[in-house]
């Protein structure tokens, strides 16, 4: 470490689901590894399944030009664990053991992994095996531990508030209590960010505990205060007793039968995840990316790129595999919500 090197050959593979800002990220390690470092660039299809099937190209800088909007990835992704054990008999080929071997007939220097937590867990692993990896975080759920951001969130906080935005119009119209679920997997993140951006009454995330009963009374004393309507904005990790259904359509039936009143939901789902990224996150994912370009050509593998207190620095893959990063019960932000009257059901 210390001393650039020039001239290496690396490889780069999007895995997990997609968010804006991906293609932004390619462009970035891209342009900086071959325009700055002279190095070659090859990239792989689908996630991990690309790098065990040998699917790959080299990349051009005219392939990277005019990614920098695109949603989506243009090396695609795929959600291949490969270190999930399928199969216990003795012939069961090891993929991690493909893996290395295809790393290394690539004549690879470095392997670029763009991903979420399970992306990353799987970098720190073949880094274990003995593979230069660099690790890149993007999720819409912005809950990789060891950065405050993963580009892809502020998209999706831009599109669930617009969303809502609209909610609020037509509940108003009909007087009703609109229930609108967004993504985010375990973590609270996009509800609890686009809720308070577009002024949600009710906010549910999976980190706090909440009661349907407080819920609904506190909904009643709104109406009983002649508010028309409310917005209830709720995560798609919060628990609810019932399998079968999404927690919206459960909360729905469930706040009209204690409330009496007209209530409806929306699931949001993937357009969370879809089309262009916001200028921040193309300004994040192209530091991200260029910074991953920069640890590589200083041989400083092992690496996660990240953003903490305004500044990109980079954290041993070790300290983030395998963890979570949820919004706390006590978050600055909840408090402050909690100040001005939204609830959290708690
Ligand atoms: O991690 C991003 C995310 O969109 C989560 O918010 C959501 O729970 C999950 O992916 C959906 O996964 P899939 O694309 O496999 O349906």
């Amino acid at each position: 470490m210390g001393k650039v090197k020039n001239g290496q050959k690396i490889g780069i593979l999007t895995a997990g689901g997609d968010c804006p800002g991906i293609n932004a990220a390619i462009r970035g390690v891209g342009k900086t590894a071959m325009v700055k470092y002279g190095m070659k660039v090859i990239g792989i299809s689908d996630g991990f399944t690309g790098l065990i099937n040998k699917e790959y190209r080299e990349l051009s800088e005219n392939d990277l030009s005019g990614i920098l909007t695109l949603g989506g990835t243009i090396l695609g992704t795929s959600r291949e664990k490969p270190f999930k054990r399928e199969g216990k008999g003795k012939n069961e080929i090891r993929k991690p053991v493909l893996i290395k071997e295809h790393y290394e007939q690539m004549g690879l220097d470095c392997l670029v992994c763009i991903g979420g937590n399970g992306t990353l867990k799987t970098a720190y692993l073949l880094a274990q095996e003995g593979l230069n990896v660099v690790g890149i975080p993007k999720t819409i759920d912005n809950d990789v531990w060891g950065t405050d951001i993963t580009f892809g969130f502020d998209s999706a906080v831009n599109i669930a508030t617009e969303a809502i935005d609209r909610l609020h119009s037509t509940a108003n119209s009909h007087k009703r209590i609109m229930i609108i679920e967004l993504m985010g997997h375990n973590a609270g993140w996009i509800a609890l960010y686009s809720g308070i951006a577009s002024g949600g009454d009710v906010i549910l995330i999976p980190e706090i505990e909440y009661d349907e009963k407080k819920v609904a009374e506190y909904l009643q004393k709104r109406f009983r205060e002649n508010k028309p309507y409310s917005i209830m904005v709720v995560a798609e990790g919060i628990r609810i007793p019932a399998k079968e259904i999404s927690p919206a359509r459960y909360l729905s039936r469930k706040i009209s039968d204690l409330t009496g009143i007209e209530t409806r939901e929306t699931v949001l789902g993937y357009i969370q995840r879809g089309g262009s990224p916001s200028p921040m996150d193309r300004v994040l994912a192209t530091q991200y990316g260029s910074a991953a370009a920069d640890l590589i050509a200083k041989c400083d593998y092992g690496k996660m790129v990240a953003l903490k207190n305004n500044e990109i620095v980079s954290v041993p893959l070790e300290e983030v595999a395998g963890k979570t990063k949820l919004v706390k019960p006590d978050n600055p932000l909840v408090l402050k919500a909690k100040n001005m009257g939204t609830i959290f059901g708690d």
